[in-house]
């Protein structure tokens, strides 16, 4: 990297395709807003169909001789793709607290997160082992490769604007695959920022393909790489909906398919917890990005001995939360990311009112920071009728439900058809593998509200999809296994 770029240096309003930076081919734009104050930031290409084709065409043009690069120099790259990228933290943050409303401690934070992720597969990429199968017959020798699966559509959330595209793209530059990719049309500006410092780190013209659309020219501009047969893989991360969408229009090209969907992950309290850390715990898991990611406990069961205690706690640690801007350091709650989300929260906490729910904290809009704001809320006596327990509020608040038994408590925590985060908190160790075993979900935090990492399997079942991110197995989504039978040898 020549040398260290400023913020608005990052800030690119264009396609990045084949290595060059171009205008949607309908020549549209839409524009970019801070969620803190509806201003526009700037006014990004609005891409269609003709620019997907465009994207894809490059990713097909540089696959044969990426596929054929020795994992070592796609090490290489990645690690050079997260030098700069940790090389800009500071300027990343800013631009993600700035399009997302994190604040940006966060934002910076969420910038070494995504790198990890990136320094986790250029490792990987030098570990992509296959098998020699013991000799069946003489005279043949039979193995199994791995081979990338060809070009990966990544499809990414505006939560995290650079983990989630992070950890998309580098298994799948790691494994040999191209990649086209759309962030969300709230959160591009990162996106476009990690395709300009991937350029500079080396990645090859048309091996990292990035595209902006706005919400309505998506569906258009996603639909021609479901129907191109040459994309051979599609890695969403997003809402249940759109994930039965993608695979539903994916099947007639029977591509290979992750899918990180939506959550409703419970959050159960124990009478035999330790009251103080699982009150911490609650915090860090609930309160990360105000409430916005698919594994915030979005339901709360704490067991009746312990409810009133642990009620009273969490309530005094949560109307203390500073909520502001993202660009003042003090804050520890930004603004949400747009009207809609802001209108269901506030939706979820009135009907939750309106059916018997007691507010022990915040309950209001703070629209004297801004139209996005929401004070962090808990709710006491909630119950299985209200929308906040089958929806995921996807906002800063807590409704707390009671229970009696462990039985009860596992039964109402699976009571969903969603499968992704859960935690429990409990001190006595049978109980613990009990519950471990019986709670459907890809993620268990025992004991822990900080789950994030690099080195664990992130994925769900049930309805929250399939396919794992990070760790070990994050590189299988991006590989299919070829076996190789050699006769004659005799
Ligand atoms: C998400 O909200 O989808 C991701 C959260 C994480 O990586 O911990």
């Amino acid at each position: 990297m020549s040398s260290r770029l400023q913020l608005d240096q990052l800030i690119r309003a264009d396609n990045f395709i084949d290595g060059a930076w171009q205008p949607a081919a309908s020549g549209q734009r839409f524009a970019v807003t801070d969620p803190a104050t509806g201003r526009t930031i700037t006014q990004v290409a609005d891409s269609g169909p003709a620019d997907a084709r465009a994207a894809t065409d490059a990713a097909a043009r540089a696959f044969p001789a990426w596929r054929d690069t020795l994992p070592g120099e796609r090490a290489a790259v990645l690690r050079r793709w997260h030098a700069a990228i940790v090389e800009h933290a500071d300027a990343l943050g800013q631009l993600i607290s700035l399009e997302q409303g994190k604040p940006l401690a966060e934002g910076r934070g969420e910038v070494m997160y995504g790198a990890s992720y990136v320094a986790w597969f250029a490792d990987e990429a030098t570990r992509i082992y296959g098998d020699i199968i013991p000799q069946q017959q003489r005279g043949k020798r039979m193995s199994a490769v791995k081979e990338p699966v060809g070009i990966v559509a990544a499809i990414t959330p505006w939560n995290f604007p650079l983990a989630m595209i992070a950890r998309k793209i580098a298994p799948a530059l790691a494994a040999g695959c191209t990649v086209v990719a759309k962030p969300a049309e709230d959160t591009p500006l990162t996106a476009l920022a990690l395709a300009l410092l991937a350029h500079e780190a080396g990645v090859p013209p048309g091996v990292l393909n990035v595209i902006s659309a706005s919400r309505e020219n998506t569906v258009p501009a996603v639909a021609e790489w479901l129907a191109d047969s040459r994309v051979r893989k599609i890695t969403f991360t997003g809402s249940t909906p759109v994930g039965k969408h993608l695979a539903r229009e994916s099947a007639g090209t029977l591509k290979k398919l992750s899918l990180e969907l939506g959550g409703n992950a419970p959050f159960i309290v124990f009478d035999d917890a330790d009251i103080d850390a699982a009150v911490t715990g609650l915090l860090a898991a609930k309160f990360r990005n105000g409430g916005q990611t698919c594994v915030c406990p979005n339901r709360v069961y704490v067991q009746s001995g312990i409810y009133t205690r642990f009620a009273d706690r969490l309530a005094t640690q949560v109307a203390a939360l500073k909520v502001g801007p993202a660009t003042d350091p003090a804050s520890q709650i930004g603004p949400m990311i747009n009207a809609r989300a802001i209108d269901k929260i506030a939706r979820h906490v009135d009907d939750a009112v309106n059916q018997g729910a007691r507010v022990l904290a915040g309950g209001r809009r703070l629209t004297e920071l801004g139209p996005n704001y929401y004070a962090p809320t808990v709710l006491a006596d909630a119950t299985s009728s209200m929308q906040l327990s089958c929806e995921e509020t996807f906002g800063p608040v807590v409704p707390l439900f009671r229970f009696d038994s462990e039985d009860d408590a596992i039964r109402a925590a699976n009571d969903t058809p969603f499968g992704l985060a859960s935690y429990f908190y409990s001190l006595d160790v049978r109980r613990i593998d009990r519950v471990a075993r019986q709670l459907e979900a890809g993620i268990v935090g025992i004991n822990e509200g900080a789950l994030a990492s690099e080195a664990a399997p992130f994925g769900g079942v049930k309805e929250s999809g399939y396919g794992r991110e990070g760790s070990k197995y994050g590189l299988d989504d991006y590989l299919s296994i070829k076996y190789l039978c050699q006769g004659g040898l005799q």
